[in-house]
């Protein structure tokens, strides 16, 4: 099918132009210039015009942290791939990276291709996986290699999680150095789990069992200590580095000494980090404090933690939003740590709202047009080696396409969202901004609040090495 997407303001990381969009099948064939005769000619031409007069049109967004269906402290995720993609394409996600994790004990190979296998079939947007290493060894290590050849070109290690996913400096070392060998990019759980554990069973034993525990003991330091001891190890293993879900301030900090020491090394930060604080969502009367469980924690408010994250995004000392979309319900899982912060199973359902809330920081001041695609879509793409594929409107990417009313806010609630999940972390705000139209590889998925995708017709991305590495 042709599609000529026009009236539109296309934004891409460098900038606004008003321009036309020709797809043709799966792909952008041509960017056309308003009245030229080509656009006349394209539009008599097309099987299918989309008017986007006083819209944006960007590219579809990219997600490059997400948890499907992950198995975490006796729960597993309430979005499946089929439930929390079609939530993302909703939301004008159009690619996500997800994972697939071998545990300790485990074998790598066996634990990739069992996730390959779940997600076939399943997901509505394309995707594709890091590898997450919970056991480096001399095996691990190999099929890191064969994993690069692959497309799986980012491992994910845990400086968190002793016993589970925990690597030793030993062991993030070798992995930093195969990754320096095979061009593939760790990423990094940086968090100093053992000494978590210690304040954690301490405030347990003083009878301080609420979920804003969890916010105290899991202490900004040992974010910014496990942090400089990522990137240390990184400078010695030769390695580049990209930290998830940074939430810190100190932690931030040591990212940009490292960045303005030349090194490559990388961060992201969540929506949920940008918006949300210990205080006034962690702290709730009762058991609401639940709903914002994550790792790292939502930081203080008096600290202005969240003022020096929207900093680092204009610096691009952070250069990444994903969402770390990890869903658990109230009931019957977040409240498996009723009793003990503990158990209460860590993750925040996002994935849904991410391109809204990160559009809000343009009508804020925070951020411009162009860096909210380069943060949410743009970057995303050439930091996990999907690039020139995904994150740009130009002649042979894939036609992932959004049509975004900058004039049409509106209130997400549990009640219209998407996500299978029973609550909204987001719930009651009010967003400036709307996804109207969303195009997948050629396809009209979502257009008239109405939703057109199916599972099955998100691929599988090979992905290739960093763009910031080659
Ligand atoms: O709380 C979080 N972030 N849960 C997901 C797992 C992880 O560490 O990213
Ligand atoms: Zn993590
Ligand atoms: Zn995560």
């Amino acid at each position: 099918m042709t599609i000529l997407i026009k009236g539109g303001t296309v934004i891409s990381s460098t900038g606004a132009d008003l321009a036309e969009v020709l797809v043709d099948g799966e792909t952008i064939v041509a960017l056309l210039s308003p009245g030229s005769d080509l656009a006349v000619s394209a539009e008599g031409g097309a099987e299918k015009v989309i008017d986007a007069t006083d819209r944006y049109v960007i590219p579809g967004g990219v997600d490059v942290h997400t948890h499907m269906s992950l198995e975490a402290g006796g729960s597993v995720s309430s979005d499946d791939f089929d439930t929390g993609t079609k939530a993302a394409a909703w939301g004008g996600t159009t690619t996500i990276v997800d994972f697939a994790a071998q545990t300790f004990g485990e074998n790598v190979r066996e634990c990739y291709d069992a996730r390959l296998a779940e997600a076939d079939g399943e997901c509505h947007i394309d995707y594709s996986f890091h590898m997450v290493l919970g056991d480096v060894n001399d095996a691990s290590l190999k099929e890191m290699d064969l994993l690069v050849n692959e497309g799986v070109t980012s491992f994910k290690l845990f400086m968190a999680y002793p016993g589970v996913l925990m690597s030793d400096d030993g062991q993030i070392l070798r992995a930093m150095q195969q990754a320096a060998g095979n061009g593939g990019l760790i990423m990094m759980h940086a968090e100093n789990g053992l000494a978590i554990d210690v304040l954690a069973e301490q405030a347990f034993e003083r009878g301080e069992t609420g979920p804003v525990n969890h916010g105290y003991v899991r202490r900004a330091e040992f974010e910014s200590e496990a942090t400089h001891r990522a990137i240390q190890l990184a400078k010695v293993g030769a390695a580049p580095l990209y930290i998830v879900h940074m939430s810190a301030s100190e932690a931030l900090e040591q990212v940009a000494i490292a960045r303005n020491n030349g090194a490559n090394v990388f961060a992201e930060t969540c929506p949920q980090y940008l918006y949300f604080n210990l205080e006034d969502h962690l702290d709730q009367e009762g058991f609401d404090g639940a709903k914002y469980v994550c790792s790292t924690p939502l930081r203080t408010k008096h600290e202005h933690h969240q003022d020096d994250l929207w900093t680092g995004l204009r610096t691009n000392d952070l250069s990444v939003v994903s969402t770390d979309h990890c869903p658990f319900c109230m009931k019957e899982q977040k409240d498996l740590g009723i009793n003990d912060f503990r158990s209460i199973p860590n993750g925040i359902g996002g994935v849904e709202h991410r391109m809204d809330m990160i559009y809000q920081g343009v009508t804020q001041g925070e951020i411009s047009l162009a860096r909210w695609v380069e943060l949410c879509s743009t970057t995303p793409a050439r930091m996990m080696g999907l690039y020139p594929k995904k994150g740009v409107l130009q002649p042979g990417s894939d036609a992932d396409i959004v049509v975004y009313n900058p004039n049409h806010s509106w209130t997400i609630s549990v009640d219209n969202h998407h996500m299978n999940l029973d609550y909204s972390a987001y719930e009651g705000i009010t967003v400036p901004g709307k996804v109207e139209t969303v195009l997948s590889r050629g396809k009209v998925i979502v257009e008239d609040e109405t939703y057109s995708g199916g599972k099955g017709h998100g691929q599988f991305v090979r992905r290739g090495l960093s763009s910031y590495l080659i």
